[in-house]
């Protein structure tokens, strides 16, 4: 059930990319062969006629490509040759080739590369070791890491399979880091079954992930799609992802988020959170989310901190979300405590504030279609428009909690206790 579930308009997309790839592949590779670092001539086969002086393919560099063999020397071998070609006027680029599959162990791919971009097509398949004595000298416990590269390209129609099952049931590790980058491209991939989290995006400025097919069993431990901290103008969209965890999490440092478009199932759907665990100060503020859809999701819009903590979550919009059997549609927790009962109530937590709900329509599964439960300090200006939640069941009818939060709603169904309610225009 997990991986072969796809939009169907995301893959009529992504089949139209492939055929636009090769032909950018075959242009590439005229306008490059008077240049000293050769591109590849193909996406895949005839490339040992340019492998003697191309940056282009892995398999130049050694890698075999048979799931078994370790090629973890070569992919970064061929990274290196990349990542020392001098600006020339195309981007260098790195091909993992198609139909083959890469075994690698832990790698860490490190910039700052000597041209102004770089790109890595991944066509065929990279795949984690399957025992966990292949993950050993495991840097950040990340499997698969780009740390300080500016202007990187990740794109392509490949699979990164993270052979997460053996992790389910240990504490684990992150498929896919992208750390202190600017300017980050990645698009067009499927990423299977990471032990942990599948991509993460730390210290990132001006991020923009499409076209992913991100998926792991529902039953997954931690699996989040996609994880933000530490970063500015990051933009996620046009996605598929269905996981064990979040979808996506927006965490502390975060700031100028636009996340569209994404169908979320299963999943525990997309959070602002969790923040100020441990007594931290978190920030984060210009969150959009819109039009993104919930299927079958355990949470839909999700705010959640920790008793204790400091700092604020603030001027976030969730708009055009259209839910399908959700758990908890609408929910802000400030008193998250990550599914344990031992957390103490503290007289601080991180504040919540301008935080606005529009044009949330569908059906939830449980009996609360919205929750605010907010701490002393209050949850403020949060405003809700055009809401229509209703039960799965057509027998049952759904509720909305409100404990400390203040704003304004119009049009919502079901009515908001602690909410000053308008007049209802439905033009408007
Ligand atoms: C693990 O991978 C090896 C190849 O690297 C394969 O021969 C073996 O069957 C795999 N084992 C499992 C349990 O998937
Ligand atoms: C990334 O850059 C920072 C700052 O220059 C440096 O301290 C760190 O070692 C680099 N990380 C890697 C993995 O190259
Ligand atoms: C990868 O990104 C580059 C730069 O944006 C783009 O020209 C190319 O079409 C992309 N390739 C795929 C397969 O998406
Ligand atoms: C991912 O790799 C594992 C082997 O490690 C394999 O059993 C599994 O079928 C692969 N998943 C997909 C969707 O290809
Ligand atoms: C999980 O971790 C324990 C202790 O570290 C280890 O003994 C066990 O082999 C691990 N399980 C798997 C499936 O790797
Ligand atoms: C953001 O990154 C994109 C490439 O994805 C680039 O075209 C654009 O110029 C960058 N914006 C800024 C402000 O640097
Ligand atoms: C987010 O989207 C809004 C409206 O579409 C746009 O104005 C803004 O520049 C976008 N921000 C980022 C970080 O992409
Ligand atoms: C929701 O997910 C279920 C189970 O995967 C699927 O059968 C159904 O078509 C999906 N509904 C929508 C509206 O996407
Ligand atoms: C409230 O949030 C919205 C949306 O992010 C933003 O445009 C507005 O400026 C914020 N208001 C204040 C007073 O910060
Ligand atoms: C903390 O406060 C919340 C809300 O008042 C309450 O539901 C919860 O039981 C309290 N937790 C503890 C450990 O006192
Ligand atoms: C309250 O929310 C409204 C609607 O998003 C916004 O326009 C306004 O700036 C917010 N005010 C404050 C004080 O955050
Ligand atoms: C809310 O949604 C239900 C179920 O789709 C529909 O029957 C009802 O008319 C809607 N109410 C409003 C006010 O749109």
């Amino acid at each position: 059930m997990k991986s072969k579930r796809r939009d169907r308009s995301i893959e009529e997309e992504q089949r139209e990319e492939r055929s636009e790839l090769l032909s950018i592949v075959l242009v590439l590779s005229i306008f490059s062969t008077g240049l000293g670092h050769g591109l590849v001539n193909e996406a895949s086969g005839g490339f040992n006629e340019t492998c003697k002086d191309a940056v282009g393919d892995v398999t130049c560099y050694g890698a075999i490509g048979d799931g078994e063999t370790d090629d973890s020397e070569a992919f970064l071998k061929a990274w290196k040759a990349l990542c020392e070609v001098e600006a020339a006027s195309d981007i260098p680029m790195l091909v993992v080739p198609m139909e083959k599959e890469f075994l690698l162990k832990p790698v860490t791919f490190e910039g700052p590369c000597k041209s102004d971009s770089v790109q890595v097509q991944v066509l065929g398949t990279i795949l984690a070791p399957n025992t966990t004595e292949g993950w050993t000298n495991c840097y950040a416990n990340t499997w698969l890491g780009f740390w300080n590269v500016s202007n990187l390209i990740v794109n392509g129609s490949g699979e990164i399979n993270g052979s997460g099952s053996i992790w389910w049931k240990n504490f684990s590790i992150q498929a896919l880091r992208f750390y202190n980058c600017s300017n980050l491209q990645h698009s067009g991939l499927t990423h299977l079954d990471s032990p942990r989290n599948h991509i993460s995006i730390i210290f990132c400025d001006n991020a923009t992930l499409y076209h992913l097919n991100i998926s792991a069993p529902e039953s997954s431990p931690n699996t989040d799609g996609v994880d933000i901290s530490s970063s500015t103008n990051v933009s996620i969209h046009d996605s598929y992802i269905g996981t064990g965890d979040d979808c996506i999490a927006v965490n502390d440092k975060t700031t100028g988020i636009n996340i569209t478009r994404i169908v979320c199932g299963p999943g525990h759907g997309i959070s602002v959170g969790s923040l100020g665990a441990n007594g931290a100060y978190a920030t984060v503020e210009e969150v959009y989310v819109n039009n993104c859809s919930f299927n079958g999701t355990l949470n839909g819009a999700r705010i959640k901190t920790w008793q204790g903590g400091s700092g604020y979550a603030r001027n976030i919009i969730f708009e055009q979300v259209t839910l399908v059997d959700v758990q908890n549609p609408i929910i802000i927790d400030q008193f998250y405590c990550n599914g344990k009962q031992d957390c103490q109530n503290e007289t601080s937590s991180v504040q919540v504030s301008n935080v606005t709900y529009i044009g949330i329509e569908g059906t939830c599964v449980g009996l609360d279609a919205i929750t605010f439960n907010c701490d002393e300090i209050m949850c403020t200006n949060i405003t809700m428009k055009h809401i229509n939640i209703t039960s799965s069941d057509p027998e049952k009818s759904v509720v909305a909690s409100c404990k400390n939060a203040e704003g304004n709603s119009e049009c919502t169904i079901p009515e908001v206790p602690c909410l000053t309610i308008d007049e209802c225009d439905n033009q408007k």
